[in-house]
């Protein structure tokens, strides 16, 4: 359901209402016959697709319509579970939903199909009250739509200290730490150089003869749809090798995109190759703090609540095994919040923590959030009791955390939540490092006109899509955890793959460094709120931001950002949770 209803409504349905002298009663009647016919026609022998049937042009529709739309396709699922249709009545179902509603083509739909089963089944079956309705508005935030039976759950926060308790380190930029962030490295353990990169399918770069130059996937990597080869992740290794750190930060997402064939033992083969690499670049480290993205399970996406964590189709084997391959660096009483959640915490030194978050519950495809979406494994009332006795120990902290704050595709609540924690700790917490959108990015929390937290986004070694790939390496006060500067290092594919042989390595450089790219003396509250002023005013400083977040890649930068692109930008930088984001 996850991924069938997203592209569905992704694409197709867009479409569909695109077309638009269709009435909105005309398109929601054609949704239901359509979604009812497929149950009945035994073969469906009319190929056409809806994205080939009508023209995609997106932006064009009400939100209302398609929320209304994926609610009536979504009770037609439900309903024919309901009315009795068996296991196997309900795979071919949703395969053939997936071609009709998606220009996936077939593989991609019946691998999906085949693996998301389970788990569509046990929550139809077991989800007392399931509305598509509430299927939808999990499944649909960047339309917003809304469940009227929602629970607004919270978490019990602590008031704040009286001011005369409150304490934080004095500044002192004078001593200062490295520290390394390396994410969404994407390792496609079939990638072939040579292949074809414009597959049409989801993910590339794997097989066929190209059907023209342009289009055979690159030696080190590719800008079409395809991840990462093996000997480009050891070459990121080599070179990140010729420094030393204080610290590394890896912030998720391992496994490839090629989600409609993932098995429970090819993610665990390729996430103990990634950690052994890490192990052997890096022998014998207590310095490195990996976290969870939402690619590492089996279903893509899908974390299964602790309630479910002996049912055939939980996700705790994913638990179970990071938490045995993260031993190497973490300490032992890291163990038991991994296993119940993939989350932990490290003092790292006196004063200084660092607190590893599995955000991934809350991403829109964790199709469990439609089981249960109340603070999936008690995530973050354990982060509010884990700030509040740091700030009791005058402890300063560094959250990582795949998903960024604000991003549209995480569940509301849990985001709104999150901003509410990060709001009364901000003292506490001194920055947070994110992935999984790929871009190098900002997010900037604010109280009135003063910053108060700053989220700083990793940016991705897989080219996917478009993209150089890049590392970073922050400046950091050794005394009060605050960062103090970053330098992003990428190379240019384009030129890499110039010798498409192998023969000559990535040349990695430094593409900036944040203060000096800025023009910021430091990293400061009054500095930061300048630099958000100056991205809103300034049309060439936003036009800055957005190359450093494509990583001055090539297509990218040609494809370009025009003025509401660069308005929303600015726009992103400062949202902090869904809601505000689904505004810009
Ligand atoms: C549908 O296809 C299946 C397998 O391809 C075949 O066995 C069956 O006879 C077909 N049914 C009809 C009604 O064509
Ligand atoms: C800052 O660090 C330097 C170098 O370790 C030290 O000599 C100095 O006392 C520190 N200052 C403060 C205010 O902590
Ligand atoms: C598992 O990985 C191997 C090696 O990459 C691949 O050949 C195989 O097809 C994968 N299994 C599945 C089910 O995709
Ligand atoms: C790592 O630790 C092992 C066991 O303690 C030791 O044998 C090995 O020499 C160490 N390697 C390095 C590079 O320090
Ligand atoms: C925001 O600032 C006001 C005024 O200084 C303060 O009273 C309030 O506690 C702050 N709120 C947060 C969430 O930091
Ligand atoms: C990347 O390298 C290619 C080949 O050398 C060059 O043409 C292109 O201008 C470079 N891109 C950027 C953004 O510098
Ligand atoms: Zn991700
Ligand atoms: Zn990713």
């Amino acid at each position: 359901m996850a991924t069938l209803v997203k592209v569905f409504f992704a694409f197709s349905l867009l479409a569909l209402c695109a077309t638009a002298s269709l009435q909105e009663q005309d398109i929601l009647r054609n949704v239901k016959a359509i979604a009812e016919n497929l149950i009945t026609k035994e073969n469906d022998t009319d190929e056409t697709t809806l994205p080939e049937l009508y023209s995609i042009t997106p932006h064009q529709l009400k939100d209302r319509t398609v929320c209304d739309a994926c609610a009536i396709a979504i009770d037609v699922i439900i309903s024919y579970r309901r009315s009795g249709a068996n296991r196997q009545s309900m795979v071919e179902y949703i395969k053939k939903f997936c071609k009709k509603f998606t220009d996936w083509g077939s593989i991609p739909c019946d691998g999906y199909a085949e693996i998301e089963i389970d788990t569509i089944l046990f929550i139809i079956d077991n989800k007392r009250n399931l509305t598509p309705e509430r299927v939808c508005a999990i499944y649909m935030p960047t339309h917003k739509c809304v469940d009227p039976q929602a629970d607004k759950w919270t978490v019990n926060i602590p008031p704040p200290l009286t001011p005369n308790e409150e304490t934080s380190a004095p500044p002192n930029a004078s001593e200062t730490m490295k520290i390394l962030q390396i994410t969404d490295i994407h390792y496609d353990p079939d990638y072939t150089p040579g292949s074809e990169a414009d597959c049409g399918e989801p993910l590339c770069c794997q097989k066929g003869a190209p059907k023209s130059p342009d289009s055979a996937a690159g030696y080190w990597g590719d800008y079409h749809s395809c991840d990462m080869p093996w000997h480009s992740i050891e070459n990121l290794m080599e070179q990140v090798k010729k420094e030393k750190y204080d610290l590394i930060y890896f912030t998720g997402d391992i496994i490839s995109h090629r989600s409609w064939v993932t098995t429970v033992e090819n993610n665990t083969k390729a996430i103990k190759q990634i950690n052994q690499l890490f192990d052997e670049t890096f022998p014998n480290a207590s310095n490195i703090f990996p976290i969870l993205g939402n690619h590492e399970p089996h279903p893509t996406d899908f974390y299964s609540p602790e309630s479910q964590s002996r049912s055939k189709i939980s996700t705790q084997w994913v638990f179970d095994l990071v938490a045995d391959e993260w031993s190497r660096w973490l300490p032992a009483h890291t163990k038991p919040t991994i296993k119940k959640g993939g989350f932990y915490t490290v003092l790292v030194k006196k004063g200084i923590r660092v607190v590893a978050l599995n955000s991934n519950v809350c991403y829109k495809n964790n199709l469990w959030l439609i089981y249960d979406d109340k603070d999936p494994n008690g995530q973050l009332q354990w982060l509010v009791d884990v700030l509040a006795e740091a700030e009791k120990n005058k402890e300063k902290v560094h959250v990582l955390s795949h998903i960024p704050p604000g991003e549209v595709e995480c569940h509301r609540q849990w985001s709104n939540q999150f901003r509410r924690i990060v709001e009364r700790f901000s003292e506490t917490i001194t920055a947070q490092f994110n992935g999984h959108t790929h871009y190098d990015e900002l997010r900037v929390f604010f109280n009135g006109s003063k910053v108060i937290n700053v989220a700083f986004n990793g940016g991705s070694f897989t080219t996917y899509t478009g993209l150089n790939p890049n590392y970073r390496i922050y400046i950091v006060d050794k005394n009060n955890f605050n960062v103090v500067d970053f330098d992003n290092f990428v190379f240019n594919m384009t030129e890499a793959n110039l010798q498409n042989d192998g023969s000559i390595k990535p040349r990695w450089f430094k593409l900036y460094s944040f203060k000096q790219a800025y023009g910021l003396d430091n990293t400061g509250s009054t500095q930061m709120a300048n630099l958000v002023d100056i991205l809103r005013r300034n049309e060439a400083s936003i036009a800055e931001y957005f190359k450093y977040r494509v990583k001055d890649s090539d297509p990218l930068l040609k494809e370009g950002c025009d003025r509401n692109c660069l308005k929303q930008l600015v726009c992103s930088i400062t949202a902090v949770e869904t809601d505000e984001s689904l505004n810009c």
